[in-house]
């Protein structure tokens, strides 16, 4: 494991939470940072890969990738489903909303007008949809913030969503997961042993993170 185990692999990831709007104005969006996913992105590069992040986010640009800006699920589902055509690892990073206001309303909702009841429908979910149309040899990674049960519910999201790995983080202990530096996370793979990061800057996770795709890639 080193600097070129990623040479010539082409890696998209996402990163950010989506914003869903609700009027000109307003979104419903969440506390993701998009750090973890930029970490990510950085790792790859470092190790040699071609990056492309579909990012909500204005973190710096690592030198060398390129950037898709997106907003909401909706936005980030094309430019994800037009990337893993011709991407050779997928690491949706994101916090995709999961549900969005069924219409947006055209201009501001006026205060005048009372309590506005808005209608929330699914957004699709991305992660589902790449494990549905993974092409053969593509490596398809998906993290889960979790409160509680967090090994079952990463488990069966492992399975359901078809992946090759997921990054499970307890989003309920201090100084882990949204908006923080670091994050504490349990790495699971089907049929592998459950290998625990504890507490690290979010760039040691991406190397394990990074370090689990290489392994995955050479025990094809
Ligand atoms: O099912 P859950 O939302 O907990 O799964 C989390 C994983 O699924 C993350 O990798 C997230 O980016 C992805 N996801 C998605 N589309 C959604 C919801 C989650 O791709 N609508």
């Amino acid at each position: 494991l080193g600097p070129n185990d990623l040479d010539g692999v082409r890696l998209v990831v996402s990163a950010g939470g989506t914003r869903e709007p609700i009027d000109s104005v307003r979104v419903i969006a969440n506390r993701s940072s998009g750090k973890q996913g930029y970490a990510v992105a950085a790792e790859a590069l470092a190790r040699g890969a071609s990056v492309t992040i579909v990012s909500t986010v204005s973190l710096p640009t690592p030198p060398g990738a390129v950037v898709v800006p997106v907003e909401t699920a909706a936005e980030m589902h094309a430019a994800m489903n037009a990337a893993a055509d011709d991407h050779d690892v997928v690491v949706m990073a994101a916090a995709v909303a999961d549900f969005r206001p069924a219409s947006a309303a055209t201009g501001k909702i006026k205060k005048r007008d009372g309590v506005p009841e808005i209608v929330l429908e699914p957004t699709p979910d991305i992660l589902a949809g790449l494990g549905e149309n993974k092409r053969a040899g593509q490596v398809l990674v998906g993290f889960a913030a979790e409160t509680d049960d967090l090994i079952a519910n990463a488990t069966s999201k492992l399975e359901k969503k078809r992946l090759d790995l997921i990054v499970a983080n307890d989003v309920g202990a201090p100084e882990v997961g949204f908006a923080h530096d670091t994050n504490a996370v349990t790495l699971l793979r089907p049929d592998a042993k459950p290998v625990e990061i504890d507490l690290a800057a979010k760039r040691d996770v991406a190397r394990a993170v990074i370090d689990t795709i290489v392994d995955i890639r050479r025990t094809r």
